[in-house]
């Protein structure tokens, strides 16, 4: 049987945005920036004061989120229907303003109703978003600046805008933010609610290889699936992922910190050390040669020069190094693939390595291991709980996993 892996679901998923037009030309760019908030998975409802509708229309905007837009307190005059800025300021789990004129910006600090997004942004329980857009001498003036930084005292998130060339023919700061820095700011400022969030964890993932000639090595097969499944499920749940990865041909999964890449168990592991220190998880899903060839010949070995014995030397175990120097608010977790049912050399491993957790699969098991799409694990702790789960796509086991060990490593 084979499982596809499942991706992620985007960032955004879930969450509801108020989206808030002022009057500048920037507005153009909310056009774009309500389109990423869409398909970063955001329910965006758009909210138009009258300036903003001179710079782009209502229906592009309702288009685009798939939602009517609001720009007046009555929806229909005649029928007496009017629009409930209280509901909207309740619906969201963010308002975000982008543009945000000065004029805007001033009229949240002195709580102006003059219009409907004002409304909707007095009468809001949830948190707040800017992102100013005008031109330099209007930012930079001590009015704005002064607005903006009592907005800041309330809470409001202000987005800062960038420098370069501005619709007056000004160069300076005062451009509105890209739209995808402020959906990038957005998710990481969601971010902050998630199990995982302010965790850094380190994840070894892949093979090495360990050369014997300028084109020969000693490796496995692991194809680093696992280790990079769980570096995409950490980072969705928030953590700040820090992949070592060692010869693999994955991309980098979206929203991983940062990646190493590496050859050898000679590379992987200083790495792995100078990272160490700094992280509160480690999990060392790479199948690391136990061994390296004694010698290694800088040009290629051909047929005659072939010697007839390699000779081989241990190379460091880089988990078992991690377990040594462990801090009590680290916790350390292993992988063993075993031939046998494992249970037994697993329990070694995880005494042995001074390891919090280790992950079982078992060649026995089809469907698990090294090159398939899918594994089979269980999960053994210090103390002797263990949790077993049923065959699954690697991402949904990454799931399985990151979330167990969030209940029961508390990291
Ligand atoms: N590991 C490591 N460095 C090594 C070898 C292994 O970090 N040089 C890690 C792997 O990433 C895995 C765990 O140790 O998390 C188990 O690997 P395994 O090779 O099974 O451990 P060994 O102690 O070498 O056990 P065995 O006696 O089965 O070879």
């Amino acid at each position: 049987m084979s499982l596809a892996s499942t991706p992620s679901e985007p960032m955004l998923t879930g969450r509801r945005i108020v989206l808030g037009l002022t009057g500048s030309i920037a507005a153009y760019k909310s056009a774009t920036l309500a389109r990423e908030l869409r398909r970063r998975g955001a329910d965006v409802r758009v909210v138009m004061t009258p300036g903003a509708t001179e710079f782009i229309t209502p229906l592009t905007m309702a288009t685009l989120v798939d939602h009517p837009v609001h720009s007046d307190f009555t929806e229909d005059q005649d029928a007496g229907v009017w629009t409930n800025h209280v509901e909207l300021g309740i619906w969201g789990d963010l308002i975000l303003v982008a543009p945000a004129t000065a004029n805007t910006l001033a009229a949240m600090v002195h709580g102006g109703c003059d219009n409907l997004l004002q409304a909707v942004l007095l009468s809001a329980r949830c948190p707040v978003a800017v992102a100013p857009a005008m031109d330099l001498d209007m930012f930079t003036h001590d009015a704005t600046q002064s607005n903006l930084a009592t907005l800041k005292e309330r809470g409001v998130d202000v987005i800062e805008p960038g420098t370069g060339p501005l619709a007056s023919g000004l160069v300076g700061k005062g451009r509105m933010a890209e739209p995808e820095d402020i959906a990038d700011h957005l998710e990481q400022w969601f971010a902050k609610d998630l199990p995982y969030a302010g965790k850094r964890v380190v994840i070894t993932a892949g093979p090495t290889h360990e050369p014997l000639d300028a084109v020969r090595f000693l490796g496995n097969r692991s194809s680093g699936k696992m280790g990079f499944a769980l570096a995409e499920a950490l980072a969705a749940q928030g953590a700040e992922v820090t992949l070592v990865a060692g010869p693999v041909s994955l991309a980098t999964p979206d929203r991983v910190h940062s990646r190493v890449d590496v050859s050898t168990a000679m590379d992987m592991n200083d790495a792995v050390q100078k990272i160490w220190p700094r992280m509160d998880l480690g999990i060392a899903c790479a199948a690391v040669s136990d061994f390296r060839p004694a010698v290694t010949s800088e040009d290629k070995w051909h047929r005659g020069d072939v010697p007839p014995a390699v000779e081989l030397i241990e190379n460091p175990d880089i988990l078992a190094g991690m377990g040594a120097t462990k801090q009590h608010h680290q916790r350390l977790v292993g992988f063993a693939l075993e031939s046998d049912d494992g249970v037994a050399s697993a329990e070694g491993k995880l005494a042995r390595k001074n390891l919090d957790a280790i992950v079982l699969n078992s060649l026995r098991d089809a469907g698990a291991g090294f090159g398939h799409d899918t594994n089979k694990v269980s999960v053994l702790f210090q103390g002797g709980k263990s949790v077993s789960f049923e065959l699954k796509s690697k991402y949904e086991v990454a799931q399985d996993l990151v979330e167990l060990w969030r209940t029961t490593l508390n990291p």
